[in-house]
């Protein structure tokens, strides 16, 4: 990674701090996009490294738009990793339920501006709760109760799609990975004191060094393949060390995948561009089944 390029996300806070300041002491050259770029310089003064902090709020599209529009020269690595977790009912600027705003469509629009500027991976986070999500039409939960930690894994099981579905779309050599850090002591994973939240996550945090790796091991090793998700190997992929693991057979599913992007370059005004040469096309004639598959 020396001489590189990488943005990570989210860097104000637990493994967005840690993956920036593992990736800065190795001599990539580190551009921390936080929505507190005051507390963002804060953390970089603590980092020995390259680094530069740069404002960006997922949950408005105008502050995606205008980080993509600032952003000098070509990058290697976007590390897709702020977000909300848990959190009660919100809107985004832009009118978003909170968790399928920040951490699905703002990543979404944020590398789809970026993407012709990517020169070797994107690296999407996401959590083993992406096994309870659904992907609904009602993305915002307008017409359900809500349940903050059904959304969380909506936004979650997202995150898995999108990863997957943009290895399909990306030109070589790009690769698109997704990662999870099982369960992590961070701010993100303390801050919900509930039953619920105590339950899902199911016993002791590991260490935010630990929970990085899987992160970092997608970002960096030669032999991660295109469209694999790297987590942690102990039991239920809760702690450990870095190996490839499985996702949902619903997070596989690349029709599915191909409904959620359309209506994600839909909500957000976000297109991507089209490579010749891409694996897979999008699907035309299909809609009305993609429709009912956004049902599920
Ligand atoms: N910790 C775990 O056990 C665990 C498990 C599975 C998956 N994850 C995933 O890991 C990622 C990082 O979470 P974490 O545990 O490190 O949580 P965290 O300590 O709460 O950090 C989250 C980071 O995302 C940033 N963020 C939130 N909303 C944002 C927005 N609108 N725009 C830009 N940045 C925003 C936060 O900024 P502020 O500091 O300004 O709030 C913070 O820097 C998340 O995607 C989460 O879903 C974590």
């Amino acid at each position: 990674m020396t001489s590189s390029t990488a943005i990570v996300t989210g860097a104000t806070s637990g493994l967005g701090v840690q993956v920036s300041r593992v990736l800065a002491t190795s001599g990539t050259k580190v551009i921390m996009a936080c929505r507190d770029p005051v507390r963002g310089r804060a953390v970089a003064a603590t980092i020995d490294g390259d680094t530069e902090v740069r404002a960006l709020d997922l949950a408005d599209l105008a502050s995606v738009r205008a980080f993509a529009d600032a952003l000098p020269g070509p990058v290697d690595v976007l590390v897709n990793n702020a977000g909300v977790m848990g959190v009660p009912f919100s809107l985004t600027a832009d009118g978003f339920e909170a968790h399928i705003g920040t951490n699905h469509l703002g990543p979404f629009a944020l590398t789809g501006l970026l993407i012709d500027r990517i020169r070797g991976r994107v690296v999407t986070v996401t959590s083993g709760l992406h096994v309870l999500g659904r992907i609904s039409t009602d993305l915002n939960w307008e017409s359900r109760r809500y349940q903050r930690w059904l959304a969380y894994a909506q936004s979650k099981l997202a995150n898995l799609l999108f990863a997957y579905e943009l290895q399909r779309r990306l030109a070589a050599p790009v690769r698109s990975i997704a990662a999870h850090p099982g369960v992590t002591a961070t701010e993100g994973q303390r801050r919900d004191t509930s039953l619920q939240g105590k339950i899902l996550a199911g016993g002791r945090a590991q260490p935010v060094q630990m929970g990085a790796l899987p992160i970092l091991y997608a970002v960096t090793a030669p032999d991660v393949p295109g469209g694999a998700c790297v987590g942690p190997d102990g039991f239920l992929q809760r702690q450990g060390n870095p190996k490839l693991v499985r996702s949902s057979r619903r997070s596989r599913d690349p029709v599915l995948a191909a409904a959620l992007w359309e209506q994600s370059e839909h909500l957000t005004g976000v297109r991507y561009p089209r490579p010749a040469g891409a694996a897979v096309q999008p699907r035309a004639g299909r809609s009305r089944r993609r429709f009912s598959l956004l049902q599920r």
